[in-house]
């Protein structure tokens, strides 16, 4: 059959509650033009994020009923360290009450003054909490990694060059440690190749770095790798996930993404001694060892749905279906970065607004828009989140101003999609008319979520 369907029944719905224009509007000058600043209720489509959004199952909902919210020891801990580590075969695995947590404790342990942790692509938080310990957060992402237009199978991957020529430069004691996020998110969602991966290993082997990945999205790259990377057709989306993790030391997850749950994550880490220091400073903030911020619970939900999430008939849905939106987009002549990333569709608000330019932000003025229009809430990569100022007050804008549609998980139908294009369609009809926005207050650190607008 040629078309694929959603392969689950809908068992309880979550209504949505319908906005005129009008409402949309007060709504949107009382958000200070900030989507982080919307009520979930004022949307009709929340294409936010597709963190923490997810839909769980039915064998998630009842494994809830299974939790065991012991202090110490808890069942629910035990399954959830089991399956984590068949996954990622780490010898520690530290629950943490979501990514960043985890990479909060690990930075907090390893960057230090001075240090440069090199990703791929860091996403944001994991840029925050690297530059928080004052180390430097470096992107080593080729050039055609960052081109909306240039179609490759694998553009999230590390530029190996690069990396080799950094730690010849400056040395490996100042890189504790290097990064791969996979899949790319803040570069288009993209995948990351298993060939990419053995080679930035094999890089760092030879200096002793250890090699970490930013696994919140795992299970999409592993779906690319075995779709488009030669000798992994007939292997299972289980044995490639294992393969990745192999390759890797440690890593940071948000179950939030591909753990398919509402709350989670976890630090995995092989070194002894790390793991020891990592699980004082958790105790400190999250909590005790097994279970680390979370309650039994949510142990519970994470540990189904990483196996879950690793089903081929969902994952064959879930790329189908934001890779739907992102062609039908493309189809409409709305210019979306090739190709369509596992996760989200990212629409080129600088090819789509050419009239604004970047310090006038048109991926905020699109997001701005897309809510007027149809109560569709996106959120800028752009200019907004990555632009900066420079001592002189020269405007730095960001390489792309893109504006993420991502997609929760198993949440939506094909029709809610068919109504985010056509409000798409609506607004490419009168784009010339939309204008930017200027920031009226931000803050120093991932000032995206707290920063106020207004239209110019
Ligand atoms: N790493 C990546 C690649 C992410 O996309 C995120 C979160 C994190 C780490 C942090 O995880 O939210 O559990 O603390 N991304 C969300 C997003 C927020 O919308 O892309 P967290």
């Amino acid at each position: 059959m040629k078309t694929i369907i959603e392969p689950f029944r809908i068992k309880m719905v979550e209504p949505i509650r319908m906005t005129t224009r009008r409402e949309r509007e007060i709504v949107l000058e009382k958000a200070h033009y900030n989507p982080f600043n919307i009520p979930s209720d004022a949307c009709i489509i929340d294409l936010l994020t597709d963190s923490g959004t997810a839909a769980m199952s039915t064998e998630q909902w009842a494994s809830l009923m299974r939790g065991d919210e012991a202090y110490a020891g808890s069942r629910s801990f035990y399954r959830f360290e089991s399956v984590a580590k068949s996954l990622t075969n780490m010898r520690h695995i530290i629950p943490t009450h979501q990514g960043r947590a985890a990479e909060r404790i690990l930075f907090s342990i390893v960057a230090k003054e001075g240090m440069i942790i090199p990703s791929n692509t860091h996403f944001d938080t994991t840029r925050a909490n690297i530059e928080y310990e004052k180390a430097e957060a470096l992107d080593l992402l080729p050039k055609e990694g960052s081109d909306p237009q240039t179609i490759l199978p694998f553009k999230g991957n590390m530029d190996c060059d690069a990396l080799k020529r950094l730690i010849e430069k400056v040395g490996r004691e100042r890189i504790p440690l290097c990064m791969l996020t996979v899949t790319n998110n803040a570069a288009g969602g993209q995948p990351v190749s298993m060939s990419n991966i053995k080679e930035v290993k094999s890089i760092l082997s030879q200096y002793d770095i250890p090699l970490f990945l930013d696994a919140a999205r795992f299970a999409e790259n592993a779906w690319f790798i075995k779709q488009r990377e030669p000798g992994y057709q007939d292997k299972s989306l289980v044995e490639i996930a294992r393969e990745m993790f192999s390759y890797a030391d440690g890593c940071t997850m948000s179950a939030k993404k591909d753990g398919l749950a509402n709350i989670g994550g976890f630090l995995a880490l092989n070194d002894d001694e790390l793991a020891m220091k990592a699980r004082s400073l958790l105790i400190l903030t999250e909590g005790f060892p097994t279970y680390g911020g979370l309650a039994g619970r949510d142990l519970e939900a994470i540990a189904q749905g990483l196996q879950e999430v690793l089903d081929e008939d969902y994952m064959r849905y879930r790329i189908r279906s934001v890779e739907f939106l992102g062609e039908n987009l493309l189809k409409e002549g709305i210019p979306v970065f090739q190709p369509i990333g596992g996760h989200a569709v990212y629409v080129d608000a600088k090819r789509f607004l050419p009239h604004i330019p970047p310090e006038h932000f048109p991926g905020q003025a699109l997001v701005c828009a897309l809510y007027l229009e149809g109560g569709i809430r996106a959120v800028e990569i752009g200019s907004v989140m990555f632009g900066r100022r420079n001592s002189d007050g020269t405007f730095v804008p960001a390489t792309n101003e893109l504006v993420r549609l991502a997609i929760p998980r198993r949440v939506l139908t094909q029709s809610h999609i068919e109504y985010v294009i056509e409000v798409m369609v609506e607004i490419k009809k009168k784009k010339e008319t939309l204008r930017g926005l200027r920031i009226v207050e931000e803050s120093p650190f991932l000032r995206h979520f707290t920063a106020k607008f207004e239209p110019l």
